[in-house]
């Protein structure tokens, strides 16, 4: 009896701790106000680099209004894709922020076809619109619509963040957080 009650004890322990520190977190999905007062539909808090996702999804034009938000300085950039075709880095269809030397910010697309991608601007396998990023506090937010997607809704993602030299962007850590950044998401569900 006392052995088969432990398991559930355990994790009645874990989730009190689990929902003590997530609303002693600030830095959640759910209530985060956009600078601009834009609003999303579902957010995930990612497990990895300080992100987050926020997005709506538009059944009717198959459309996906995302804001990907991190923890960045100026001197860095930030990055997330999604990959139609496999897991992780490689395939990725990206969309990269950051801050020029001229203090203004930029993002682009940019597809990632190989471990040393040159991160140039270029067309992804989705069309992407109005994209653009902005620096808020000690963050960086890329904004896009996304679609026509034609797809399954539920997608491999990656996201990461590096550094910068100028105003190109440099390779990233290929430890810890920064090479387990991926996963899975539904457009559809939260
Ligand atoms: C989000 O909610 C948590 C818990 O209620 C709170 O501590 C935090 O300050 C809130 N953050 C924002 C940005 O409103
Ligand atoms: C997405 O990743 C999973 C592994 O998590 C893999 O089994 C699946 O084939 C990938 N999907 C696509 C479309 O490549
Ligand atoms: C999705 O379908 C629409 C309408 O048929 C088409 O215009 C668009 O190019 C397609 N997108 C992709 C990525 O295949
Ligand atoms: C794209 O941006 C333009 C100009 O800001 C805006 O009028 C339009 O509604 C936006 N489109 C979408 C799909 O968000």
């Amino acid at each position: 009896m006392a052995t088969a009650l432990r398991p559930s004890l355990t994790i009645s322990i874990f989730c009190i701790l689990a929902s003590l520190f997530r609303s002693s977190n600030a830095d959640t999905c759910k209530n985060y106000t956009f600078p601009n007062h834009r609003m999303f539909h579902s957010c995930i808090d990612l497990p990895y680099l300080s992100g987050h996702l926020h997005w709506t999804y538009i059944p009717t034009s198959k459309t996906i209004d995302v804001a990907y938000r991190a923890k960045q300085a100026s001197t860095g950039w930030i990055a997330w894709g999604i990959n139609p075709t496999a897991e992780g880095m490689v395939g990725t269809q990206a969309l990269i922020g950051f801050q020029r030397s001229n203090g203004q910010m930029t993002a682009y697309t940019t597809p990632i076809t190989n471990y040393m991608p040159s991160v140039q601007p270029g067309s992804l396998s989705f069309p992407v619109s109005n994209i653009s990023a902005v620096i808020v506090k000690n963050e960086m937010i890329i904004f896009a619509v996304l679609g026509p997607w034609n797809g399954s809704t539920a997608v491999n993602h990656t996201w990461q963040e590096g550094p910068l030299s100028g105003d190109v962007p440099r390779a990233h850590s290929e430890e810890g957080s920064n090479i387990n950044s991926f996963g899975t998401i539904d457009f559809l569900s939260g």
